[in-house]
C-alpha cells in the first residue's frame, strides 16, 4: 500500500532498550494539560436525567436507538451493545467457537484485554510483530505464525490507522480463519472506502472514558452476519432468549430459557443515552482531533529524535492517539525520564503501548524474551502519547509543543 512521502522514519536500530530510570512513584508534578479530557455536553445531560426519570435504567429503547445507530454510522447489518470492547472481544471469540486448544493470532503493540481474552476463552495467544510504520500487525510475517490450531486472526488499529485488511482478509480467506477487527480506536476510521465495522466477521469497539466517542464504560460489536448477530445478543445477556426490555417491558412478562451459559455483558439505558449524543458529535470531534494532529505534525517535523506514525493513502485514519517514539539512543534520557520531564512541566501523557509478550504473565506462561518481536520492542520501549481530544485550545498545543521541542532538545547527545 503507497505511504505520504514523509521522511524515512523507520528506526535503524531495532534494539530493546535497557531500563535506564523509571517514573517515580511519588511525582512533584501539577498536570496543566490533561492527557484527556471527555467531550460533555447539555445534550448527554439532559438525555441521562430523561433515561433517570424514565423509569427504565437498564438494557432498553435507549440502548437498541443506540445500536441502530452505530449498525448505520459503521455500515453495519448488525450492532450489540456491550458493555466494553473486552467483552466485545471476549464475545466474539465465544460466539465464533474459539477454545481451548486453538490458537489467535494478535499484535504485541495492544492493550492487556486483546490477549487477555484469548487466555480467558482457553486458547493461545500468537504473537505477531507489528509494522515499523504504522505499528500495526504485519502482514507479511502473518503466514508464517498460522498453524493447524489457528482459528482466528484480530488485527488492532492501533491509534485509528486501518490495517492492511486486504492482505489481512486475504491470508485468513487461504486459512479459513475468522477475522475479528479490535477498533477500540478505530470509530471513525476508513479502510479503502470500506467504514471500519463492515468488513470482517466481528468488529469490536470501546466508548471507554477516554476514547474517540465514550459512555463512560461501553463497547460494541458489530457483524454482517444474521445468525452471529444473533448468537452474540444472547451470548452478551447470560446465553438467555430475552432481553429484560423484552421480559419486563411494555409487553408483559414473558419466560425465557437459558440457550447456554452466557455473559453479563449487557449496555444498559443510562450509557447508551450518552451514546446516543456522542455519536452525533463523532465526525465533529473527529475533525478536532486532526486538526490538532496536524499542528503537532507541522511542529515536530524537524525533530529528528522524535519518530511518529505514518498515514497511508486510501485510509481515513481515526486519530484516537497521537503516539511518537523518542529516540532514545540519540537523546540522554530514556523513554520513562523523558515522561518525568514532560510531567514536571504539567504536561499529561499515557503510554500505548509496552509489548504485551513483555508484560510478567505472557513472559512466564511462553517464555517470551526481548528479541522476539523486535519492532514492537522496539516501539514498546520508546512510545509516548501525547494530549489529544477534540477541546484542546491552541495555547494548550502551543504548550505542549514547547514541552516537547524543550526536552528533546535539551537532551540531544
Ligand atoms: C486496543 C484496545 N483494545 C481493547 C481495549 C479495551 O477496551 P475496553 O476498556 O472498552 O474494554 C482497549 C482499551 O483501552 C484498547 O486500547
Amino acid at each position: 500500500m503507497p505511504v505520504e512521502a514523509e521522511t524515512d522514519s523507520t528506526p535503524k536500530t531495532i534494539l530493546s532498550e535497557p531500563r535506564r530510570g523509571s517514573i517515580p512513584s511519588e511525582s512533584k508534578t501539577k498536570i496543566i494539560v490533561p492527557f484527556h479530557r471527555p467531550c460533555l455536553g447539555p445534550e448527554e445531560e439532559a438525555e441521562v436525567i430523561d433515561t433517570l426519570r424514565s423509569g427504565w435504567l437498564t438494557t432498553g429503547p435507549k440502548t437498541k436507538r443506540f445500536e441502530k445507530e452505530f449498525a448505520a454510522y459503521t455500515g453495519a447489518k448488525h450492532a450489540i451493545a456491550v458493555n466494553s470492547c473486552t467483552a466485545a472481544l471476549h464475545t466474539s471469540l465465544v460466539a465464533l467457537g474459539i477454545g481451548p486448544g486453538d490458537e489467535v493470532i494478535t499484535t504485541p503493540i495492544t492493550f492487556a484485554s486483546t490477549a487477555n481474552v484469548i487466555e480467558h476463552v482457553g486458547a493461545k495467544p500468537v504473537f505477531v510483530d507489528v509494522e515499523p510504520d504504522t505499528l500495526n500487525l504485519n502482514p507479511a510475517l502473518l503466514e508464517q505464525a498460522i498453524t493447524t490450531k489457528t482459528k482466528a486472526i484480530i488485527p488492532v488499529h492501533f491509534a485509528g490507522h486501518p490495517c492492511d485488511m486486504d492482505a489481512i482478509q486475504t491470508i485468513a480467506t487461504a486459512h479459513g480463519l475468522h477475522v475479528i477487527e479490535d477498533a477500540a480506536h478505530a470509530i471513525e476510521s476508513v479502510y479503502q472506502g470500506k467504514k471500519i465495522g463492515s468488513i470482517s466477521r466481528t468488529t469490536c469497539f470501546s466508548f471507554y472514558a477516554t476514547k474517540n466517542m465514550t459512555t463512560g464504560e461501553g463497547g460494541m460489536i458489530t457483524t454482517q452476519d444474521n445468525e452471529l448477530a444473533e448468537r452474540l445478543r444472547v451470548l452478551s445477556l447470560h446465553g438467555i432468549s430475552t432481553d429484560a426490555w423484552k421480559r419486563y417491558g411494555p409487553q408483559g412478562y414473558k419466560h425465557w430459557d437459558i440457550l447456554e451459559p452466557g455473559f453479563k455483558y449487557n449496555m444498559f439505558d443510562i450509557q447508551a443515552a450518552i451514546g446516543l449524543h456522542q455519536l452525533r458529535k463523532i465526525d465533529n470531534f473527529h475533525a478536532l482531533r486532526q486538526r490538532w494532529v496536524h499542528r503537532y505534525d507541522e511542529a515536530f517535523a524537524d525533530l529528528a529524535e522524535l519518530i511518529r506514525l505514518r498515514r497511508r493513502t486510501n485510509i481515513t485514519c481515526a486519530f484516537h492517539l497521537y503516539a511518537v517514539r523518542f529516540d532514545t539512543e540519540s537523546l540522554s534520557l530514556s523513554r520513562d525520564q523523558i515522561i518525568q520531564k514532560l510531567q514536571e512541566r504539567g504536561i499529561g501523557i499515557g503510554v500505548h503501548f509496552r509489548a504485551v509478550h513483555l508484560h510478567p504473565f505472557y513472559r512466564i506462561k511462553y517464555g517470551y524474551c526481548p528479541g522476539t518481536f523486535p519492532v514492537a520492542e522496539y516501539a514498546g520501549d520508546r512510545l509516548i502519547s501525547l494530549p489529544l481530544f477534540p477541546t484542546l485550545t491552541e495555547e494548550q498545543i502551543d504548550f505542549v509543543i514547547r514541552g516537547v521541542r524543550d526536552v528533546v532538545i535539551q537532551s540531544r547527545r
